[in-house]
């Protein structure tokens, strides 16, 4: 097959070694390279820009070398017909798990507020609540919020997670659709954010969603930056009706040097780097999908066009 690879976010040089070691028999056109649009087959790509798939009309499937898809789906030229698979890497899986993990402990801990008491040289102890005691809600229970989640209950944790259909996890209270919503809230003390961004999640995090959140509690957002309304989480922080808030997606990327996030006392950034796309491990997974095309078996992570993940 013709597949050809796409990189705008990421060097190419990080996929095309890993991927052309992996499928020896297909032919990897690099975009410099590709002059015959019709005879490509497959394109795998990070961050595709806009109007570009109407050149391609024997496309067979789209494989995007990233987990979330959403920049992606309101292009007009994207063919219905064709599916679009996203990136299920192990690896990245086993990233974001790490990630949850010490962000949580960091603030079940109290870190945040011992980095605090340190810059104004406080001396203050504190008594932590032990881990069965303390809530973690996961907004997003698929294939990261799943894994996060079990991560902490082994840790633990009580742990609760909310979804669009209802799940059923071991040692998790699962709670599904917009009308169990506040009920997951209030009892979540730390609440990580997992959701893929559509047009049912986009905003989600506003106003009326922190104040139904516990006094004190923490926000973790390693989702997508627009599930968050800046402004609403800015007031919540402000108001002291949250605690702290780790952000490693934002509404503008990067984030700009003149937003209030960077400084904020009680806000923790980083450069969405929660979890990575791994070239070797996200190779085998293109690698996996292409054999299944090629057999005529179910492909994975097909996205969904409708629900938009
Ligand atoms: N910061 C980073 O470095 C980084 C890295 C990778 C991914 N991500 C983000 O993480 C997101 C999640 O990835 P994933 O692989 O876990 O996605 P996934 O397997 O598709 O799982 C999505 C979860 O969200 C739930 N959900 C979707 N729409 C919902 C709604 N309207 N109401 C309630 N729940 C809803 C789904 O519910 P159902 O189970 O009922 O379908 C599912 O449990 C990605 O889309 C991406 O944006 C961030």
């Amino acid at each position: 097959m013709n597949l050809l690879l796409l990189c705008r976010a990421e060097p190419l040089s990080r996929w095309q070694q890993p991927l052309t070691q992996r499928l020896p028999h297909d032919r990897l056109i690099v975009e410099a390279t590709h002059s015959a649009p019709g005879s490509i087959d497959v394109v795998i790509a990070d961050s595709p820009p806009q109007g570009i798939w109407k050149q391609f009309p024997n496309l067979k499937l789209i494989q995007s070398l990233w987990m979330g898809v959403d920049r992606w789906l309101h292009d007009p030229s994207l063919p219905a017909h064709v599916p679009i698979a996203r990136m299920i890497d192990p690896n990245m899986v086993t990233a974001m798990t790490e990630t949850v993990v010490a962000h949580v402990l960091h603030v079940h801990l109290h870190h945040d507020d011992m980095r605090r008491q340190q810059s104004e040289r406080r001396w203050e102890e504190f008594y932590n609540p032990v881990a069965a005691k303390r809530s973690v809600g996961i907004l997003g229970l698929g294939s990261l919020g799943a894994a996060a989640a079990r991560a902490l209950t082994d840790l633990g944790f009580r742990v609760s997670g909310w979804s669009r259909r209802p799940k059923s996890l071991d040692a998790v209270r699962c709670y599904a659709g917009a009308e169990q919503l506040g009920d997951f809230l209030a009892v979540s003390e730390i609440l990580v954010c997992l959701l893929p961004l559509t047009r049912a999640t986009r905003g989600i995090a506003n106003a009326g969603f922190f104040r139904q959140m516990p006094s004190g509690a923490v926000f973790i957002n390693v989702g997508r930056g627009a599930h968050v309304v800046e402004a609403d989480l800015l007031h919540a922080l402000d108001s002291g009706h949250l605690r702290h808030a780790i952000l490693d997606v934002f509404e503008q990327e990067p984030l700009p040097r003149e937003h209030r996030f960077w400084t904020h006392s009680r806000v923790t950034v980083s450069p969405h780097s929660a979890s990575m796309a791994n070239p070797e491990s996200a190779s085998d997974f293109v690698a996996e999908n292409l054999r299944r095309l090629r057999v005529g078996e179910p492909l994975l992570g097909i996205v969904d066009r409708a629900e938009e993940y």
